[in-house]
């Protein structure tokens, strides 16, 4: 069944409308969660280098990728592949991509249901006792333990991320981008201020500055490409389904460039202003995902002003979360809307309460089904894994070789010149370069971080 096609497809209704909202699905969790603890794992500088040269060889290019065969087929994923291959093969692998984005949905919700649930304890004064990480982590895990909490919060979370996503593009997900994403970025800005001009802070510069290169074994290459793929939001549609709502007069290698600076910087700001300040307060960096939520409530409690700063950042990890989850449900209600003829405001309602469903038991994890192990993972792990190291990579190989080998070049690229003909007429090595890393750089380090994944390298 398909959706009456004389309904007009939304449209953004800016060219900085889209870039906002694609920057938006690119910053998240990932950014100013998970960024800042893998470079803590992994040796600061060194790492942070690694990753740069990973998102410009295979982010971006993918990243055109994604959105060009959604702008092209004016499609959720499943309708772009089979309207450029008309093949049952290739609609199945944009399947793959939706059930993906519902997957990492269902999970992301609970850690950003944490995060404004810790905007709470922030306004409540909770931290301000905090003298020791260890006191930290266990307000945190006696919070997580409680089913009410835990649950409650990923209802409030998806609650919001389904508000957003039910006005529809313009009014619902551009609109919201626009008061977000200017606010992430002030917020942002105020907090590396602070951690600049802490006492000690050149410590945690050094630490993000200096490279230790004895630290770049291929195990950290492998993370810094992996995380390339989930901090841009690649290889489930999600790209591919906000590029659909673009104009054939929008440059997309440009816009493309923009979103990836955007990432990178607030990324790295991210870690400027949260190492600055984990250094000052002497704490340790290398400590894993409970840096955001077991050491900086610390180090906001030792730091003067501690009690503003850490509302501050707990609005901002909740900004940055719910711009993304937006795009992720949008990806399914795309797909339903396109393809089976709902209506957005049903296929809101219905999917965004299967999300939550389904994130109960990645909740339910953290207290009464921890004993619950499914490969010897937790449920969350385990659909983390399954999402961000399987479906993920999985999904950007394969729009890396469908654009190159299947759609064909020659296609793709007389599309990706509507808006772009400047640049193709005057910066064609630009094309040229796309072209090589697309057809075999990509699919290449790509398979490597799968196999990694699956424990083969
Ligand atoms: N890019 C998001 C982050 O860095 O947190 C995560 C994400 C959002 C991944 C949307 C995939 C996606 F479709």
């Amino acid at each position: 069944m398909h959706s009456d096609k004389s309904v007009k497809r939304e449209h953004w209704g800016s060219k900085l409308g889209f870039i906002l909202a694609a920057a938006g699905s690119a910053v998240g969790l990932g950014n100013i969660w998970k960024f800042p603890y893998i470079a803590g794992e992994n040796g600061g500088a060194a790492f942070i280098f690694v990753y740069l040269i990973c998102i410009a060889i295979i982010g971006l290019p993918v990243l055109i990728a994604e959105v060009l065969m959604g702008r092209t087929t004016q499609r959720n994923p499943v309708g772009a592949f089979r309207k450029l291959s008309n093949s049952p093969f290739w609609s199945a692998v944009g399947g793959l991509g939706v059930l993906a984005g519902f997957v990492i949905l269902s999970f992301y919700a609970v850690v950003a249901g944490w995060s404004f649930g810790y905007i709470v304890e922030a306004i409540k004064g909770s931290f301000s006792s905090f003298t020791k990480v260890g006191a930290s982590g266990d307000y945190f895990s006696s919070l997580t333990n409680n089913i009410v909490w835990i649950v409650g919060y990923l209802a409030v979370f998806m609650g919001l991320t389904m508000l957003i996503v039910y006005f529809g593009v313009q009014k619902g997900i551009e609109r919201a981008s626009k008061i977000m994403m200017p606010l992430l970025i002030i917020i942002l800005l105020i907090l590396m201020i602070r951690g600049l001009t802490l006492p000690g802070a050149d410590k945690g510069l050094e630490f993000l500055l200096k490279p230790d290169w004895s630290h770049v074994t291929p195990q950290a290459i492998l993370i810094a490409l992996g995380h390339a793929f989930f901090t841009l939001s690649l290889g489930m549609g999600a790209m591919m389904t906000y590029g659909s709502y673009m104009s054939k007069d929008d440059n997309i290698p440009n816009a493309a460039f923009q979103i990836v600076i955007l990432d990178t910087l607030i990324a790295l700001i991210a870690g400027i202003a949260i190492f600055t300040a984990v250094f000052a307060m002497s704490e340790n960096p290398a400590v894993g995902p409970g840096l955001i939520f077991h050491t900086l409530p610390v180090v906001f409690s030792k730091m003067a002003g501690g009690y503003i700063f850490a509302i501050l950042f707990f609005i901002l990890l909740t900004i940055a979360a719910l711009t993304s989850a937006i795009s992720l449900l949008e990806v399914v209600i795309a797909y339903f809307v396109d393809e089976r003829g709902w209506q957005r405001h049903n296929a809101v309602i219905t999917f965004g309460l299967v999300a939550f469903i389904v994130g109960i038991p990645s909740a339910l994890s953290f207290n009464v089904m921890s004993d619950f192990t499914i490969f010897g993972l937790n449920f969350f792990d385990f659909v983390d894994f399954l999402a961000s190291n399987i479906l993920l990579p999985l999904g950007g190989l394969l729009i890396s070789i469908f654009v190159a080998w299947v759609w064909g070049f020659d296609k793709a690229l007389i599309n990706l010149k509507y808006g772009a003909e400047r640049l193709f007429d005057n910066h064609f090595w630009i094309i040229a370069t796309w072209k090589v890393f697309i057809k075999y750089f990509a699919p290449v380090l790509i398979f490597l971080v799968l196999l990694n994944s699956i424990g083969i390298l």
